[in-house]
């Protein structure tokens, strides 16, 4: 089976995206394993974030895969408390979920989990990162092979042709760690990058999160009740209640499960210096206008247009999660 490495700061959209990943895996004839979640500091910190994870994934019934707490700072300054207007105070919307009885993993942290994960699955282990990229630069640091271990990395982070969402230019993920995201986007491996562009204009509406509270299901109601407080933050982004389904769809591009309309390979710079800039990532887009022809040293996969709303494809999913 494939296996897969998630990275994540849980948080609603996050709680969304392990939901999917975990309807994804029970799916037999998909052949997917998630071998190893980690957490990283962004929304919550690593520890609540691992805990959220922990009960989510029980939740769903399991208790086997390995939850790694992974970094509490970001690679310069301190964890600054994470995002309580947008998540909740708990992370996932103020929402109380049974705990679940697994612990996270004793003695190995998140970056030492990945490092040997993709040893022991060389060439074939898929990243996905939803959440601030300090734990993949502490892997690269720790084994600077891991590029040519890993078979690709997918992330949501940044923001290609539209405004950010934390700065003016940047988007929260990379703002919150900016000089780690610049070591993983200067590092040598393919990376798959699900930027704003394509995560805003995706998104539940109230009919979607009906449907999960009416499914019955618990992860799927859980989720429907955490919803209902990200929508109230979204009212002040679009008007209305609603929310971006930032996460989840970066599984869904790593899993192949939404088609991709417009995704050039192009290069890639994030501005980690101390000025309006920082978290900016700077996206090689001049070849629009011709069909973005292939550039030297390019190795991102920016995906700027998916072929369909993505809303029903991750609703269905999470009707059977
Ligand atoms: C990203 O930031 C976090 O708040 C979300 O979970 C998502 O990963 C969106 O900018
Ligand atoms: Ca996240």
């Amino acid at each position: 089976r494939v296996p897969y490495y998630l990275d994540c700061d849980t948080g609603i959209d996050d709680a969304l995206a392990v939901a999917y990943l975990l309807a994804a895996a029970a799916d037999e004839s998909n052949g997917i394993e998630i071998v190893g979640i980690g957490s990283v500091s962004g929304n919550v910190s690593a520890s609540v974030g691992a805990h959220n994870t922990l009960d989510l994934i029980a939740l769903s019934g399991r208790d086997d895969i390995p939850v790694a707490v992974g970094a509490h700072d970001p690679q310069v300054g301190s964890f600054r408390g994470g995002a309580p207007h947008v998540h909740g105070a708990n992370g996932i919307g103020d929402v109380a979920i049974a705990k679940s009885v697994s612990s996270v993993v004793d003695g190995e942290s998140a970056e030492q989990m990945l490092v040997r994960l993709a040893h022991e699955h060389e060439g074939e282990l898929r990243v996905i990162a939803i959440g601030p990229l300090t734990n993949i630069a502490a892997a690269l640091r720790l084994d600077p092979a891991l590029p040519g271990l890993v078979k690709e990395l997918t992330l949501m982070g940044g923001a290609a042709n539209v405004p950010g969402n934390i700065t003016p230019v940047a988007e929260a993920n990379i703002a919150n760690d900016a000089d780690a995201a610049a070591e993983v986007f200067a590092a040598d491996w393919f990376i798959t990058m699900v930027p704003l562009d394509v995560t805003m204009p995706n998104v539940f509406l109230e009919h979607h999160r009906e449907a999960l509270i009416e499914s019955g299901r618990p992860v799927a109601v859980a989720l429907g009740h955490m919803l209902d407080y990200y929508f109230e933050f979204y009212v002040g982004v679009y008007g209305h209640r609603a929310s971006a389904l930032h996460d989840p769809l970066a599984v869904a591009v790593a899993l192949g499960e939404v088609g991709l309309k417009t995704a050039p390979v192009v290069r890639v710079l994030v501005d980690h210096t101390d000025g309006p800039g920082r978290g900016q990532t700077i996206c090689d887009l001049r070849g629009m206008y011709n069909g973005f022809p292939e550039q030297s040293g390019a190795h991102a996969r920016v995906v700027l247009e998916l072929d369909d709303d993505f809303a029903p494809t991750l609703l269905a999913k999470l009707l059977t999660a």
